[in-house]
Order: structure tokens, then C-alpha cells, then sequence
């Protein structure tokens, strides 16, 4: 097997911002409820004609110029979401031919919120095993296209933004050491759409209902979630034979700085080893990780040598962690 690294980092976020006391004169809700509950203070949203190719386009483009290399080295596209372009054909083709990648594969994951990491999983497997060397992931999501913005308990905390790496043979940056997935489907009624699929498939119906847009059990999700960051965490220590205090930093799915609060209790781990920038963009998904992976790196807050641990959960239930020494 040969070791594997990230050769590049790239980030997006639309530039229209949507701050709490916009969200006031549209829903019945409080700067102060949001920032205390959640700690978001604003979000980025996209413009109506960018879909989710459009922001990960983007992204792309910004990783493979840190990774100095062109569309057409790339073997293979990954995208992950819950926001494609369409339901079919792979949001990962329209962003293959938008790049001019004319040698890649392309495919979608969907692992809700996690779907970055259950990404990286995938191009350590091509690249580890030698059958491809070259491969984009990109986490991106414009979750403002399926927010019912007349639901206060769920339009304050949604953002737009993607993120992306460029996975290569290890060239001494980012070694992808070791990961852990799990997924639990009971639990899937509690954060999902529930129509538009071949379950529930459109209807005038299912629109005046509003079953189209995201519906979330806030509560459970948030117990959930705490519960599964601290199983990742320790899961993934475990099998990597370090102790947390070995990790510089850990980069959570940014959901609800609560969220993050209660696992960091938790777990014994200082706050302050824990990335944390929800307040300025709010929940984005399987961009959230990627993003604030770029925003650590721009930030300094990661060394050469420094263990570096991603951490997320979402919709699935899927959660996961992958253990990078960067
Ligand atoms: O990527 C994974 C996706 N999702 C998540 O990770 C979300 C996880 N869950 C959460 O982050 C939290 O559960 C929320 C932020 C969604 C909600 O916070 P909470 O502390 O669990 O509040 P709650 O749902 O228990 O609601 C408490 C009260 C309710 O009023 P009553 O019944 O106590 O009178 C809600 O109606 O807060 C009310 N409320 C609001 N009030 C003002 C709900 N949303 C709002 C709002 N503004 N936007």
C-alpha cells in the first residue's frame, strides 16, 4: 500500500451575508436565541443561480492551484452533498466538465454531513492500492435551496459554501493515516426531506405540504450528535494507538457550537484545541469540514508534523473521523 497525502486546499463561500437580524424580520426569532442556542451570527447564502457544481467549481479551482496542478491530472472527481445539481445525472460530472478534467471519473457521495470524510475514505482506497493518483473530493452544499425559510427552529441555522482537496501518493504534506465510519438508519426521520425521491416522489401534494424542504429534529439530533463525536473521537484514537492529548487540533462538523461544547466536555479535551468558525457561516454540510479544515490552515492553526483529527455527523445517521499528520 502506498501512503497518501492532501496536495491541495480549497475553499469557497458565496459573498452575500445573512446575518441573525436579517433572520428577525423574516421569522419569529432573536439575535440573541440564535447566537446562545447555536452560536451562529451570520451565514453566506448563494445567488440563485448558483447550484452546488457552481460553488464547488469554485472550491476546485482553488485547491488544484494550491496543489499547482491542472484539471486534466485529475483520475478521478469526487463530490459529496445533499444539495446536487439534479437528481441525476452525478453533480460530479457537471463539475468534470465545467473544470475541463477530461481524464477523470466522476462520482457522488451522499453521506450527509459526513460526506467529506466517507469521501476521503474513498480516494485514500484508489490511491493506497495504486490504481489512480490523482483525485478532487469536494464537500458542497447550497442547503439555502431546501430550507423552508418560514421555519423558524431550522432557517437560522443552515449556510451555502464548498470545500475541496486534491488527494495524491504522500509528497510529504497530509498523510491520511487512518479513519473510522459508522451509520446508524434508524435513525433517519430525524433529519431528512421527505419527499422528491422514489418514497415520496413530487407532487403538487407533497409541495404544498412543504415536504420538500429539510426537516430536522433538533433535539434528538443534537443528543445524537454529541453521543457520536465522542464515539469517533475515541474510536479512531484507539486504532491510531494515540492519546488525545497527541492531537493538535480537531475540526468538527460545525452544527452548533453547543454541539461542540458538550463532546469537548465530554471527551476531557480542552475547547481550545477545537476549530470553530459556525458563527460566521452557520451549518454547511458536507462543506463545513473541508472549510474549516482551509480556514485552519490559512489561520496557522496547523503545524507541520501536528496530528490533525476531522470529526462530523449527519444526516444517516452517518458520523466518522479521519486522522491526518500533516
Ligand atoms: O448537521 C446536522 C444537522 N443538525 C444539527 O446538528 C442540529 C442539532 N440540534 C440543534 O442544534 C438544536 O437542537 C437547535 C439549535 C436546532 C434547537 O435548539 P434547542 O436548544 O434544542 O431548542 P428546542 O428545539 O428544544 O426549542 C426550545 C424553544 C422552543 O420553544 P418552547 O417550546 O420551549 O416554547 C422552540 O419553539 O425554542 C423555540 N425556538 C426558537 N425560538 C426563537 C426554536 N427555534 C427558535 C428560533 N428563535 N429560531
Amino acid at each position: 500500500m502506498r501512503k497518501v497525502g492532501i496536495a491541495g486546499v480549497g475553499a469557497y463561500v458565496p459573498s452575500k451575508i445573512l446575518t441573525n437580524k436579517d433572520l428577525e424580520k423574516m421569522v419569529d426569532t432573536t439575535d440573541e436565541w440564535i447566537t446562545t442556542r447555536t452560536g451562529i451570527k451570520e451565514r453566506r447564502i448563494a445567488d440563485d443561480w448558483q447550484a452546488s457544481s457552481d460553488l464547488a467549481f469554485q472550491a476546485a479551482q482553488c485547491a488544484l492551484a494550491d496543489a499547482r496542478m491542472e484539471p486534466k491530472d485529475l483520475d478521478l472527481i469526487i463530490v459529496c452533498g445533499v444539495t446536487f445539481d439534479y437528481p441525476f445525472p452525478a453533480t460530479a460530472c457537471i463539475l468534470q466538465d465545467k473544470l475541463g478534467a477530461t481524464k477523470a471519473g466522476a462520482m457522488d457521495i451522499e453521506a450527509g454531513c459526513t460526506g467529506f470524510i466517507y469521501s476521503l475514505s474513498v480516494a485514500y482506497g484508489y490511491i493506497a492500492t495504486g490504481i489512480y493518483d490523482n483525485i478532487l473530493v469536494v464537500g458542497s452544499d447550497v442547503l439555502s435551496k431546501i430550507t423552508d425559510w418560514q421555519d423558524r427552529s431550522t432557517c437560522i441555522l443552515f449556510g451555502d459554501a464548498a470545500g475541496a482537496v486534491v488527494v495524491t501518493p504522500f509528497q510529504g504534506q497530509g498523510e491520511l493515516l487512518n479513519f473510522y465510519l459508522r451509520s446508524d438508519g434508524s435513525y433517519k426521520d430525524d433529519l431528512l426531506i421527505p419527499a422528491g425521491g422514489s418514497r415520496n416522489p413530487p407532487s403538487h401534494k407533497t409541495v404544498d405540504e412543504r415536504l420538500h424542504y429539510m426537516k430536522l429534529n433538533g433535539p434528538e439530533v443534537f443528543r445524537l450528535a454529541v453521543r457520536v463525536i465522542e464515539d469517533a473521537v475515541v474510536a479512531l484514537l484507539e486504532r491510531a494507538h494515540l492519546s488525545k492529548e497527541e492531537i493538535s487540533l480537531f475540526i468538527p462538523h460545525q452544527a452548533n457550537i453547543r454541539i461542540i461544547q458538550t463532546a469537548a466536555r465530554n471527551l476531557g479535551i480542552p475547547l481550545e484545541k477545537f476549530f470553530i468558525n459556525v458563527n460566521l457561516y452557520g451549518n454547511t454540510s458536507a462543506a463545513s469540514i473541508p472549510l474549516a479544515f482551509y480556514e485552519a490552515l490559512k489561520e496557522d492553526r496547523i503545524k507541520k508534523g501536528d496530528y490533525v483529527m476531522l470529526v462530523g455527523f449527519g444526516a444517516g445517521l452517518t458520523w466518522g473521523a479521519y486522522l491526518i499528520k500533516w
